[in-house]
């Protein structure tokens, strides 16, 4: 089958199966252009949460979809690869995860959505890169509070909410790839360019930002920006949404400290092909399956993410 024929089967079954096709936005172009919705951890999550379809196809990795299935365990979640894993998620197991917060049973415990959903079940509230400053600070400033996983994410918190939270010390190994001074002669390059990164990647990095954002927030910052060069230092699959959305303007990836490999691409993220989406909605397979009384235990931090939210408009 060629591609034109692999898109119409994806259409065809998924107005057959009633499904909707939900994708990150550091899936491949194609996967993102076939997409009935595009966007960042938060956005999929709520997007799970008010979906009307029977099968939700999460186009991304494997927290994503635990993500979907436990705010809607009715519904039946596939995902092309179960492989896609994340790295920064298993730099937390969550035995060891487990012993950290017994160990300090006074803190409150704020995980970032990236993890398992048995780490979520030690967790008191689950964030994601567009919601944690507020949602950190929405605890009073006296309160003890655990971060996890990520230690990039849980300093750049801590010097925005002036806190010093006990860090985790897990990381994502796409953003830690990053080169500063590959970085720097690229700005020298192109001295207008704004430098742009998420959250995820090292402080030193943070530190030569214009701006610093989840994915829909550095989407957002170059729609309105009125630059027009941007140098960007997360996962180079965002550059579709912003060459899509902004025709006249210019992204470079940010390069990775070693120029032979492809870093600045997420491996487990670009598992995920157009064939195993179509592979997937045909067989039903494969799906996220969790336990009943796990699902239950993850359940209540998501959820209460997601009331925070919207309560404070995000
Ligand atoms: P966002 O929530 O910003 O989309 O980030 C998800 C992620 O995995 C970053 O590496
Ligand atoms: Fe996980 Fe990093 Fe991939 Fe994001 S880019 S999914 S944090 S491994």
């Amino acid at each position: 089958m060629n591609k034109v024929q692999i898109v119409s089967e994806i259409k065809r079954l998924k107005a057959e199966k009633n499904a909707v096709i939900m994708a990150h936005y550091y899936q491949e172009d194609d996967i993102q252009e076939i997409a009935d919705f595009i966007g960042d951890s938060l956005a999929l999550a709520q997007q799970a949460a008010k979906t009307t379809a029977d099968i939700i196809v999460l186009c991304g990795v494997h927290f994503m979809g635990e993500t979907a299935k436990i705010i809607s365990p009715d519904k039946m979640v596939l995902i092309p690869d179960l492989e896609a894993g994340c790295s920064l998620a298993d730099s937390c197991p969550s035995d060891a995860f487990e012993a950290f917060v017994k160990a300090h049973p006074d803190h409150t415990v704020i995980s970032y959505v990236n993890t398992t959903a048995a780490v979520k079940a030690w967790t008191d509230v689950v964030v994601t890169s567009t919601n944690a400053v507020a949602i950190v600070n929405s605890f009073p400033k006296d309160t003890k509070i655990i971060f996890g996983p990520d230690r990039n994410l849980g300093n750049y918190i801590n010097g925005l909410t002036d806190r010093s939270m006990l860090l985790w010390d897990g990381a994502c190994h796409v953003h830690e790839q990053f080169s500063v001074d590959k970085i720097i002669e690229l700005k020298q390059q192109h001295p207008n360019a704004k430098i742009i990164a998420h959250p995820e990647c090292k402080k030193v990095l943070l530190s030569l930002a214009d701006f610093i954002g989840s994915t829909a927030a550095l989407l957002k910052y170059v729609q309105r920006s009125d630059f027009d060069t941007f140098i960007v230092a997360t996962e180079s699959g965002i550059l579709h949404e912003m060459k899509r959305t902004c025709p006249g303007k210019t992204f470079i990836p940010a390069p990775p400290n070693d120029s032979t490999c492809a870093c600045n691409e997420c491996a487990f993220m670009r598992l995920n092909t157009l064939e195993k989406l179509r592979d997937c909605l045909l067989h039903e397979s494969p799906q996220i399956q969790l336990d009943d009384a796990l699902m239950k235990q993850a359940y209540r931090p998501i959820k209460k993410m997601l009331e925070i939210s919207e309560r404070l408009g995000l």
